[in-house]
């Protein structure tokens, strides 16, 4: 990606998607990736009423927070491709991750759903 290293970033190249026009600005579509987010990923991210999981850190590589701004900037097709395959793709295999891949188990729509929520996760108030 250009933009990318062109911020000094390096991400590894992923597959261009995107979701049906207007999914990511559903409010329901926030809301079942909430319900989604519950369900698989605050074991390790945190909940959303605790912010960044103490969890987190004890991972090496470290679980992200996903209350960071830059999360409701990235590319969504960036997020796809990680829920979908996790720590089963390089860099994140050599480096230890830990990060499930979920698309054996989620729909495609279930995913974009978790995607749509972690872009607005920051400003969602939840308990
Ligand atoms: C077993 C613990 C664990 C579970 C469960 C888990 N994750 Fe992760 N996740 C991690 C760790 C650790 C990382 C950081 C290492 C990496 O990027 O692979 C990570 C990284 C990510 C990233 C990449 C973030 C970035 O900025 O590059 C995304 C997106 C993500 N997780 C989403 C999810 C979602 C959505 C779920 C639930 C469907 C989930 N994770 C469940 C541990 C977990």
């Amino acid at each position: 990606m250009a933009l990318a290293s062109a911020c000094g970033e390096s991400r590894p190249s992923y597959p261009e998607r995107t979701p049906p026009q207007g999914f990511l600005q559903e409010v329901k579509n926030q809301q079942a990736g909430e319900t989604l987010f519950k369900q698989h990923c605050t074991e390790c991210h945190g909940k959303p009423s605790e912010g960044r999981s103490p969890r987190a850190d004890f991972f090496e590589p470290p679980a992200p927070d996903f209350y960071a701004a830059r999360y409701a900037k990235i590319d969504p097709a960036y997020l796809f491709w990680r829920i979908t395959h996790g720590k089963t793709v390089e860099p994140y295999l050599s480096k230890g991750s830990v990060m499930p891949s979920f698309g054996p188990y989620l729909s495609e729509e279930q995913i974009w759903q978790l995607v749509s929520y972690l872009r607005v996760r920051g400003g969602i108030s939840n308990g």
